[in-house]
């Protein structure tokens, strides 16, 4: 917890803002999601949207395992190998880290996963932390989308490093070609991002992460989304199959409660 002496420190402006957010956050649903498809599929481009609508946790496993490898960490010194590949890092190594994340203040309301779980082991050990804390993943969101169009979407991304705002040369250009549209900094292209390393990742998606959406069909909690569509429409899909998994869970909760 922090002391009061370092709240006296924080500006009350930013006070103010957190205090807001709270109050807002206080009367949303829990919503525990999971965003699965293919790489390229639009899954980072739609977490953000509703991860601030229903005030939930955003937690990209690909996202934390390139921080843990740009630092050198003893993590990311065993994940680098494996996704310079495009293959999959250990279960081990990832469901650590999600068993550690999931615990933060800021992931109370719950979260979105992105790219977590990625194989039927993974999915049954965030199943277990789940049921110690009774609960349980409320939707699966299942960005379906065909192979073909992939190889476009993820050479054309440009991704602006310490915010992680996402660009597409032509889907979604920036205002200058190569620089972030809110700080003026430079953007990168991801060192996996290339045809011969998606042809990997989609081989892993398709026998190791498929296997996923089949074992949460099965608890009947996947909703299919048209991933091929544009940005907007699939942002309006995600919205409803969201809004409809806080209903389902707020019937529950009161069900237990009667
Ligand atoms: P990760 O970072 O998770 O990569 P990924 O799953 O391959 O997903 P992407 O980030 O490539 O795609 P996205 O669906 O988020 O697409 P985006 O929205 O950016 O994983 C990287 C590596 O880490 C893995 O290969 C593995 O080694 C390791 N790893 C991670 N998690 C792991 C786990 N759980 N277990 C083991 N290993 C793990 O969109 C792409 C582009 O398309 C953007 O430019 C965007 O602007 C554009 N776009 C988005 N939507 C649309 C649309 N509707 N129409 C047109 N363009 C669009």
């Amino acid at each position: 917890m922090a002391s009061s002496a370092s709240l006296e420190d924080i500006p009350s402006m930013d006070l103010m803002t957190e205090l807001l957010r709270r109050m807002k956050c206080a009367t949303k649903p829990d919503k525990r999601l999971i965003l699965v498809g293919p790489p390229g599929s639009g899954k980072g481009t739609q977490s953000p949207i509703i991860k601030d609508e229903y005030c939930l946790c955003h937690l990209a496993t690909g996202d934390m395992l390139r921080a843990a490898v740009a630092a050198k960490t003893p993590l990311g010194i065993k994940a680098k190998e494996a996704m310079d590949k495009g293959e999959l890092v250990s279960d081990d190594l990832v469901v650590g880290i999600i068993d550690e994340a999931i615990k933060k203040p800021s992931c109370q309301k719950g979260f979105i996963l992105d790219g977590f779980p990625r194989t039927v082991v993974q999915a049954e050990k965030l199943d277990e932390m789940l049921a110690k804390k009774g609960t349980k993943v409320d939707k699966v969101l299942n960005f379906a989308i065909d192979d073909a169009i992939l190889e476009e979407r993820i050479t054309g991304r440009w991704i602006h490093p310490s915010s992680g705002r996402t660009y597409h040369s032509k889907f979604a250009p920036s205002k200058v070609p190569g620089i972030d549209d809110v700080t003026g900094e430079p953007l990168i292209q991801r060192k996996d991002d290339t045809a011969a390393v998606l042809k990997s990742r989609l081989e892993a998606f398709h026998r190791q992460t498929e296997p996923v959406i089949d074992y949460y069909s099965k608890k009947g909690v996947v909703a299919q989304l048209h991933a091929d569509k544009p940005p907007n429409v699939v942002t309006a899909e995600v919205q409803k199959k969201a809004r409809q998994a806080s209903c389902l869970s707020f019937l529950m909760h009161k069900q237990q409660i009667l």
